[in-house]
């Protein structure tokens, strides 16, 4: 198996499942065109993201990191009738990117973009009255996911689906005497999520368009 070969598979998966149309492949330009890295999931990853929304009966759902709003779309797109998106982004060019790319989406009715430190959010969201989360997407600075996942938990239900991404980092987990942070900060998530008893866990491996990484998917018992 080769590269390529991953890439042709996830265009059939695409093809057969995730038609991501003209107005989601407009975001992967805008990103282009900023010179920002193609960080977004992918057409598939976010077609998941659907399903797992469908599995929870998803009608609010939580994203950490909206970076452009790709993956947003894909999960605003999921929610059940009367819900909606909380979507957080730290960036402020970003979360001002993301805004016109929910409009040309139709889809910015549904999303409530949250800016500011994801910390400071999540803790403020803890004092507001809101229903819990159904499902929630973290894909954010990799360093804090001990603590997006930690403040999440208080936000859900029983049932409730939290995913995050990238935390396999083409294999680069395994080496334990790493100095990158991104990968100090998944290896971390990995392990406290492997040893929390509120949550039944397990990492999908992906490979496809983007670089070998993974899926953390846990449902909250
Ligand atoms: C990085 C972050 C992401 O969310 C991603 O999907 C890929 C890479 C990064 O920060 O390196
Ligand atoms: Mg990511």
């Amino acid at each position: 198996m080769n590269q390529n070969k991953f890439e042709n598979c996830d265009q059939y998966i695409e093809d057969l499942f995730a038609n991501e149309g003209d107005d989601l492949k407009n975001i992967i330009n805008v990103i282009e065109e900023n010179g920002l890295p193609q960080q977004s999931v992918s057409a598939s990853q976010g077609k998941f993201l659907q399903t797992m929304a469908a599995a929870c009966h998803a009608k609010h759902i939580l994203e950490i990191g909206t970076f452009l709003g790709y993956s947003t779309v894909w999960l605003a797109r999921a929610v059940t009738p009367g819900g909606k998106v909380i979507t957080l982004e730290s960036e402020n060019s970003f979360a001002e990117l993301a805004k016109k790319n929910l409009q040309s989406c139709n889809v910015a009715e549904l999303v409530e973009l949250r800016t500011g430190c994801a910390v400071d959010l999540l803790n403020n969201m803890l004092s507001e009255d809101l229903p819990p989360f159904d499902l929630v997407f973290i894909d954010a600075d990799k360093p804090a996911y001990c603590d997006y996942f930690n403040l999440c938990l208080k936000l859900c239900r029983k049932g409730s689906i939290i995913i995050a991404d990238n935390v396999i980092r083409a294999g680069k987990v395994l080496d334990q005497n790493s100095k990158d942070e991104k990968v100090k900060g998944v290896q971390a998530f990995n392990k406290m999520l492997s040893e929390c008893d509120l949550v039944t866990s397990t990492i999908l491996q992906t490979v496809g368009k983007k670089e070998h990484d993974g899926i953390s998917v846990s449902v909250v018992k």
